[in-house]
């Protein structure tokens, strides 16, 4: 089983929290993959495709947008997803994780996690304290959703 995780990431938080969970994923030929280099042709039903987007104007980054909306319906049929984002904490911050989890959806895939906010002290980081343990203990709850 392959696992894909799928990013974005203007100043490397986004990044960190990918190779994070690409590195927690035991057991799993997992990766993270930078959205410009990902080939949506490699995935095949039964991989775990994780994306994975900072929050740039209330929405996933451009190129993830593309990324998802390339996908058509059910060509995720039998794939396990799910997505996160990295974002301020401000009090209207917007929202990434949630949309790409329904964009995901809506391509078929089965979402194995509520979508997870993960937070940055500034636009460019770094993340906050805590942060990268928590990005480790979600891909161990990844893993958990898998019966794994
Ligand atoms: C153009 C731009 C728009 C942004 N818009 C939002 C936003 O709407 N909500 C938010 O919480 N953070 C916003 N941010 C902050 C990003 O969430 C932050 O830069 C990102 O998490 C850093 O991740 P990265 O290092 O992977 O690029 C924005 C940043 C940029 C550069």
């Amino acid at each position: 089983m392959k696992a894909f995780i799928v990013y974005d990431s203007a100043f490397g938080n986004t990044k960190a929290v990918a190779e994070t969970v690409a590195g927690q994923l035991e057991g799993l030929d997992a990766a993270a993959v930078p959205v410009d280099d990902f080939d949506s042709g490699a995935l095949a039903a039964g991989d775990l495709l994780v994306v994975g987007s900072p929050i740039n104007g209330w929405r996933p980054t451009p190129k993830v947008t593309e990324l998802l909306s390339g996908f058509g319906q059910d060509q995720l049929k039998g794939v396990k997803a799910a997505a996160f984002d990295t974002r301020l904490r401000m009090f209207i911050h917007g929202d990434a994780a949630k949309k790409i989890t329904r964009a995901l959806r809506a391509g078929g895939a089965d979402i194995i996690a509520e979508p997870m906010p993960f937070y940055v002290g500034g636009t460019k980081g770094p993340l906050r304290t805590g942060e990268i343990d928590k990005a480790g203990n979600w891909a161990k709850a990844l893993l958990t959703s898998l019966g794994r």
